[in-house]
Order: C-alpha cells, then sequence, then structure tokens
C-alpha cells in the first residue's frame, strides 16, 4: 500500500521524517512516498494513505502517535483519530485552481517516471515543435506576467531578448526568495523541481539561449539539494544537455548559491553576484535583457514564473488567460503567514478578495484575537487595514490602493501589533540591507528610523510628520532601485491606516 510523507522543509521542521520512518518500522508493506508539500502547513506531518476511493489524509500527526494510529488502522484509511477525509475534497484544496502547483505534494519531486506521468514534459515537447518566436507569442497571450514581483509581462521580456543579437545568451531564475512572509519558491522547487527546468529549458528554446542558472538562497539547502538532485535526473533522461529530447537543441542549467544578502533578490545585484562580484545595484539602463549576466542578453525570471510556462504551452495560452481579472490572469500563488490560524499555499486565479485570503483560507488569527492589519507583497509592501479587505489580489486594483501584491506574501497581525514600530521597522530592514550605493536609501533609512522615534516621543509631531513625508517622497524618487524605492510604501501606509499608534 502507498502511503505519502512530505519532504518538504517545513513538514521535516514538525517531524515527517520521524512520522515517515515510524510507518516505514511499524509496517511491513507500506511503500512510504516522500512527496512536496500540499501547502495546509497548519496540518503538517500530514500522512496520505491511498484508498479505492483516493488519498485519505491524517494530520497533524505527532511520531508518537504513529503506531497507534497504524493500529487503529490508518494505513487503510479506516483509522478515526486525525481523520481528514479525502485530501482533494478537504474545502483548502477544493476552492483552489492549482496550475503551478499541480504536482506539489501529489509526487515524488525527483522521480522522472511520476513526472511525466502526471504530466511532466508536454509544455516543452510542445514548445520544441513551434517556432522560438512562436512560444515567445504564446507566453505574449497567455497574460503571464512577473511573479518576482514588479509583475512585468513575461513574454515581452522574452521577446526583447530574443531580438538580441548575440552569439552567447543566458536565462537566470531568480530564487532568492528574500521576502518575509514569502515560501512559494521554496515550495516550488522542494514539490516539484521538473517544472522549473522544463520552464527554463522553454525559455532558453524561446530567446535562443544556451545556458541557464538558477541563483538559490543559502536559507534553502533542502531546495538546493533537491534542485541539484534534480537536475542530475534531468541530464540523465536528455531533459537537460546537447540535445534536449533528441531536438538538436542543447540547454544546461546549473545552481548556485547565494550568501543571504536581501539586496542579491534584484535582479541586477543578482547578476553581480552570479558574476562572482559583491552584490551591488546596476543603473538600468541597460536592462538585463539587453546587457545582462556577462553583458549577453539575459533573461531573469522569478521561479514561479518559469514554473508556469510549462503548462502554459501545454494547455494552450487561451486555457491560461481564461483565470483572472483585468491584466491580471492566469492564477497567483498567494502564501498566508504570520498570525493566522491556516498558513500556507493558496493557488487561485487573480480578483480574489484579500479578505477571502485571510478569513476564509486563512481563518483568521491564530491567536483568535481580531485581525488588525495584513502586510501584502513582502517587508517592502503596505499594511492594509481590514476596511481594505474586499480588494481583488490584482496588479493595477492594490497599486490604485497605494499597495503592491509583489510576490504573493500576505502576513497577519492581530490587534496587539504596534504599527509605528512596524513603519519603523521598514527604515531598520531598508538601513541594514542597502547596498549602499545610492543616498536616499543608504542614508534615508537611518534618518527615517530618527524621524519615527522622535514622532513617537512627541518631540515637534507635526513638524516631523512633515518631514518623514518628504523623507518618503526622496527616497522614492531617488532611489536607484526598489529597495530604497518602496521602503516608504509599509511606513506610509502605516501613517495613512493606524495613525493613531503614532501619537505620543
Ligand atoms: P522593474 O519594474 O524595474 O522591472 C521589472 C522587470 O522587467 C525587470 O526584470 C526588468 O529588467 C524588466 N524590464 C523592464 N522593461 C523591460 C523591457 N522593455 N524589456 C524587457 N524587460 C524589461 O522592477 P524590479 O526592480 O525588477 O522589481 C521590483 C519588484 O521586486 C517590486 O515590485 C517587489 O515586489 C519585488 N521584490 C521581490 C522580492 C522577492 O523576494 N521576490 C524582494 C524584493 C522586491
Ligand atoms: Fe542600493 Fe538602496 Fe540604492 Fe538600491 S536603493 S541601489 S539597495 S542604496
Amino acid at each position: 500500500m502507498k502511503v505519502y510523507v512530505s519532504r518538504d522543509s517545513a513538514a521535516r521542521s514538525v517531524g515527517a521524517d520521524e512520522v515517515a520512518e515510524r510507518i516505514v518500522a511499524g509496517s511491513n508493506n507500506a511503500d512510504v512516498v516522500r512527496t512536496g508539500s500540499r501547502g495546509m502547513l497548519w496540518l503538517e506531518p500530514l500522512v496520505e494513505v491511498e484508498t479505492a476511493a483516493g488519498r485519505v489524509g491524517y494530520g497533524p500527526v505527532a511520531p508518537e502517535d504513529v503506531d497507534g494510529l497504524i493500529a487503529a488502522g490508518m494505513l487503510d484509511g479506516t483509522a478515526t483519530d486525525n481523520w481528514l477525509g479525502l485530501v482533494e475534497e478537504l474545502p483548502w484544496m477544493k476552492r483552489q485552481q492549482r496550475l503551478t502547483f499541480a504536482r506539489v505534494g501529489v509526487i515524488d519531486p525527483v522521480s522522472a517516471v511520476e513526472y511525466v506521468a502526471h504530466g511532466g514534459m508536454s509544455g516543452l515537447r510542445q514548445a520544441l515543435a513551434m517556432e522560438p518566436a512562436d512560444v515567445v507569442e504564446a507566453v505574449v497571450d497567455s497574460g503571464l506576467r512577473g511573479r518576482g514581483g514588479a509583475g512585468f509581462p513575461t513574454g515581452i521580456k522574452w521577446r526583447t531578448v530574443l531580438g538580441a543579437a548575440a552569439e552567447l545568451k543566458f536565462v537566470c531564475c531568480n530564487a532568492d526568495e528574500g521576502d518575509s512572509g514569502t515560501f512559494a519558491d521554496r515550495m516550488l522547487i522542494e514539490g516539484d523541481p521538473f517544472t522549473l527546468i522544463e520552464g527554463m529549458t522553454i525559455a532558453a528554446y524561446a530567446v535562443g539561449a544556451s545556458e541557464g542558472y538558477v541563483y538559490l538562497r543559502s536559507e534553502y539547502p533542502d531546495a538546493v539539494a533537491t534542485l541539484r538532485t534534480a537536475i542530475a535526473v534531468a541530464q540523465k533522461e536528455g531533459w537537460l544537455g546537447p540535445d534536449v529530447l533528441g531536438s538538436g537543441f542543447g540547454f544546461d542549467l546549473q545552481v548556485r548559491v547565494g550568501a543571504g544578502a536581501y539586496i542579491c533578490g534584484e535582479e541586477t545585484s543578482m547578476l553581480e553576484s552570479l558574476e562572482g562580484k559583491r552584490g551591488m545595484v546596476r543603473a538600468k539602463p541597460p536592462i538585463p535583457a539587453l546587457e545582462g549576466l556577462f553583458g549577453r542578453p539575459t533573461v531573469v525570471n522569478n521561479v514561479l514564473s518559469l514554473a508556469t510556462v510549462p503548462v502554459i504551452l501545454a494547455n494552450g495560452p487561451a486555457a491560461y488567460a481564461q483565470y483572472g481579472t483585468g491584466r491580471s490572469l492566469g492564477t497567483s500563488v498567494f502564501q498566508l503567514g504570520g498570525n493566522v490560524a491556516r498558513g500556507g499555499i493558496v493557488e487561485t486565479a487573480f480578483g480574489i478578495t484579500l479578505g477571502e485570503l485571510v478569513n476564509d483560507f486563512g481563518g483568521g488569527t491564530a491567536s483568535g484575537r481580531p485581525v488588525r492589519a495584513v502586510q501584502v507583497g513582502g517587508p517592502l509592501g503596505a499594511y492594509l487595514p481590514v476596511e481594505q479587505f474586499d480588494l481583488p489580489m490584482d496588479y493595477e486594483a492594490f497599486a490604485a490602493a497605494g499597495a503592491m501584491v509583489g510576490h504573493g506574501g500576505i502576513v497577519v497581525f492581530d490587534e496587539t501589533v504596534d504599527m509605528a514600530a512596524m513603519a519603523r521597522f521598514a527604515f531598520e530592514f531598508c538601513a541594514a540591507e542597502s547596498c549602499g550605493k545610492c543616498t536616499p536609501c543608504r542614508v534615508g533609512a537611518v534618518r527615517g528610523v530618527e524621524t519615527i522615534d522622535r514622532i513617537v516621543a512627541g518631540d515637534n509631531r507635526r513638524q516631523n510628520l512633515t518631514l518623514l513625508d518628504d523623507l518618503c517622497d526622496l527616497m522614492t524618487d531617488g532611489s536607484l532601485c526598489a529597495m530604497g524605492g518602496l521602503t516608504p510604501m509599509p511606513v506610509r501606509s502605516a501613517v495613512r491606516h493606524f495613525g493613531e499608534d503614532f501619537n505620543a
């Protein structure tokens, strides 16, 4: 009988390895498959057992409960303790539209056989049967926009690289997922790394690149190991190498591990780091699409953007573009974290409201106190009050509200949060992570901390609030990159929506 236990690092951190070992030790005939995580993190370690009706879940299962659950019939789905029913029928799973994450939590992440059995490689096969320019146009038509945060149309970026004449071009995947409250890149790489490899290979074919790099943060050791194993398997299968799937097209891929600087997630800093230099931001233009890695035309995309490309090619761009709203098409992978009852991964069409994500999926706060604020889009994203919970997850709607969807991280805070402290933290974070190249960010972040301290102390409050506003204008307009340019967003939103916290 088949039993599935996650090998994702979130599941391992709460005992999934021990649970798997105890199942093997406590049963004669259980075939334990280690998968990625379904993303229902409050249920980990989650054990799924195959039954005639489908996979039945038990969770969370503590290692010490395994023997008792096996004795009660867990392995044939009849034990009643911790019983969740059919996993695919759970409301959390049923309400989602999983395209990018379709296989995560379902298959053994490094099994080529399972990958192909679940539809893997059909996007690449489809792409290789098309002209490269037609592959680019399919991605344009799908409406896919950069999932790293900026939301730039992926196909348009590829069109620029395709049109650049050069003997050598690169595809670089930005997996330096530094935003607080985000973990989708990690879970995708740990749960379905072949999808990323397939997406990068399609990108390379489309733009005429022959080499690829994944820039992966050192804080993700499990993802590094899983991706390296998957690349070795892909090379053996002929999915990478001098003759990809017998097409005559050659592409190979390497992993580079970053050293923990937030700014190395900024694309030009990442390229400097990949070249072996200190991670400093480059001035744009030139954009990396024209002069990127080692000065060559380079596709730089986030993990989720690249991992979504195979399903677009496999099902056609129109099938993908039918999801979503306005100019935010397809699905996005939202990540619920912070003080939330049910944290994890929700992949759903754009247009779902913030309130549906936080309340319906998340179940409100873990503390049981009322929600007071959520920060969307990482440490540079805005804080939103519950009055804005009807805001749809849509790039333009968020921009109009002075906020950003970013990489899709949603961090929940209850009524005990001190929003002046959170605004101060935004400046502190910027001061710590600034690359130091430009003055508005390097100096402005430090002055921002001091100014908030004076406001909170009641020292010339009105004048200092005006000064804070001026400083935010300066940083927004004068910073070289998003680090300094977006730090004012959380600060301003905290002052705007939670001004009472800034009183002495
Ligand atoms: P950007 O708006 O300057 O650029 C977006 C992308 O489009 C870049 O790759 C740029 O090179 C490309 N581009 C622009 N014009 C182009 C053209 N004509 N042809 C081809 N490519 C073109 O934004 P940036 O500075 O790259 O990213 C800022 C965003 O990063 C923020 O909105 C934030 O949400 C996000 N972010 C994400 C983090 C994470 O951990 N995922 C961390 C920090 C910020
Ligand atoms: Fe460096 Fe900050 Fe300027 Fe970006 S805004 S280039 S991180 S100093």
